[in-house]
């Protein structure tokens, strides 16, 4: 099965950073296609020569997020929803160029700024509807992971803190979903009109229940990602020689 895996991404100081160590990690995995959906109108060089250069298979998409739902600088993170728009454009991609029993195949939304263990991949591949495993430094704990029932195997619940009410209170990373069984499922994609944190269980509700989760990562013993955030840098200086119309970078892609 090919991995699909679905990254937002948006123009900002880190970018170039963490698509170098993301698609590092990626050129590292066997039989991976990499759909990268850039939050704006137009592709970027920026995006499109890393993804050139970088040897991985790709389809480089756009859709920008529309203004009213647009996080501004100063405005906390948790206030609007991020990548909605960027994940159903690749979901659509995926609906027009793929078809079931034809394409065997893994979907699995890989965000540009977490950490990834090569071991995620493995774990994933064999996905038969939708798989889960623990995810690190999400949700405010350590780890946030099913809890598995010890006599059947199976998910019965969650150790999460955040929000525990949640149908699938789990982060974006930890879940992957089979193609085929994705294809038949026209309903199933994110969407704006959904209360913050429910954008997994809002996918997730038209394709799998709990008890049918697929635990893997050693029965969700084993933390393979990281819900890892950049810092934003400090850039005053930079700002200072940008008002006398100057540039520590010009000519220079940082
Ligand atoms: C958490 C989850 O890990 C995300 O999967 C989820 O989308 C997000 O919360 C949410 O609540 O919407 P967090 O680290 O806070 O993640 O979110 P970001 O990593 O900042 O954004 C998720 C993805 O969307 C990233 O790949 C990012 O590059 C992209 N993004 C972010 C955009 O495409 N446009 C933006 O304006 C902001
Ligand atoms: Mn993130």
């Amino acid at each position: 099965p090919v991995i699909y895996a679905i990254t937002p991404t948006y123009a900002r100081p880190v970018q170039k950073a963490e698509l170098t160590r993301l698609s590092h990690t990626l050129m590292l995995v066997p039989n991976l296609h990499w759909i990268i959906i850039e939050d704006a109108e137009d592709p970027s060089p920026l995006v499109a020569n890393l993804l050139k250069n970088s040897g991985i298979r790709y389809t480089h998409l756009t859709a920008a997020t529309p203004k009213e739902w647009k996080l501004k600088e100063k405005e906390s993170n948790w206030k609007k929803p991020r990548g909605v728009l960027q994940r159903n454009t690749a979901l659509q991609w995926i609906r027009n160029n793929l078809k079931v029993d034809v394409h065997r195949g893994v979907i699995y939304f890989a965000d540009d700024d977490n950490s990834y263990s090569l071991e995620v991949f493995d774990e994933m591949r064999d996905t038969q509807m939708v798989s889960v495993w623990p995810v690190g430094l999400a949700g405010g704990l350590m780890v946030e992971m099913p809890v598995l029932d010890p006599k059947t195997g199976r998910v019965k619940g969650w150790n999460s803190a955040w929000q525990p009410q949640r149908p699938f209170p789990l982060d974006m990373a930890g879940f992957a979903i089979n193609v085929s069984h994705f294809l038949k499922h026209p309903e199933a994609k994110f969407s704006f009109n959904v209360a913050r944190g429910y954008q997994e269980s809002e996918i997730l509700r038209h394709l799998t229940t709990p008890d049918q989760l697929e635990p893997k990562a050693d029965n969700c013993t084993k933390v393979y990602v990281w819900h890892t955030r950049t810092e934003a840098p400090k850039l005053q200086s930079e700002k200072d020689l940008n008002k006398k119309g100057l540039k520590s970078n010009a000519g220079m892609e940082v």
